[in-house]
């Protein structure tokens, strides 16, 4: 599939997933095994360079989630983190699901951005997840990050 500058993958082989790019975006590489057991795995590509990673999984017939969205270093900023979303939407879409949804950390100030300006809406929140479900002490932007703010978009 191709989006202007971004081409996407589905990664077919286990020895093809760019775990790095996935850690980028989920410091718990037992979180990440655990998705890749059941989710799609997608790599995103600018002028055949890797640049960005996208695991969908499903929730139910209706609903997919976007268990992990990464783009590398040195190329966020520019725009591809917006596109990849976009890709996920259609795929998503292409593949029947009426919802999509993403969760990310109270502390993610950049990330919240970035969902509700691609149409992604608020929809509940995880108490306390990554303190139950990580080992690690978590802080962004001077924030310590508790809770999963769950966001929804609908995509009929
Ligand atoms: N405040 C307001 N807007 C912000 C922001 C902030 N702190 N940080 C980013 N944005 C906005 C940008 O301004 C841009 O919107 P605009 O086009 O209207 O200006 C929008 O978010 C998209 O930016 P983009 O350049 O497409 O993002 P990106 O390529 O850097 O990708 C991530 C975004 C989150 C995927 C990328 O930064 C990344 O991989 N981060 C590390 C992993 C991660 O956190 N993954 C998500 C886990 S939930």
């Amino acid at each position: 599939m191709r989006s202007k500058e971004l081409e996407i993958e589905l990664v077919k082989e286990k020895k093809d997933i760019p775990f790095e790019l996935l850690e980028v975006a989920d410091p718990s590489t037992e979180h990440i095994q655990s998705y890749l057991k059941t989710g799609s795995c997608y790599i995103a590509k600018n002028q055949k360079k890797l640049i960005g990673v996208l695991v969908l999984n499903a929730i139910d017939s209706e609903t997919a989630e976007i268990k992990n969205i990464a783009i590398k270093e040195s190329e966020q900023g520019k725009g591809f983190g917006k596109k990849i979303l976009q890709v996920a939407e259609m795929i998503a879409k292409e593949k029947g699901y009426q919802k999509l949804i993403i969760g990310t950390g109270n502390s993610s100030v950049g990330q919240l951005a970035l969902y509700q300006k691609a149409g992604f809406e608020m929809q509940s929140i995880k108490k306390d997840f990554f303190l139950k479900n990580y080992s690690e002490l978590i802080f962004e932007n001077g924030i310590q990050c508790k809770h999963m703010v769950v966001l929804e978009k609908s995509i009929t």
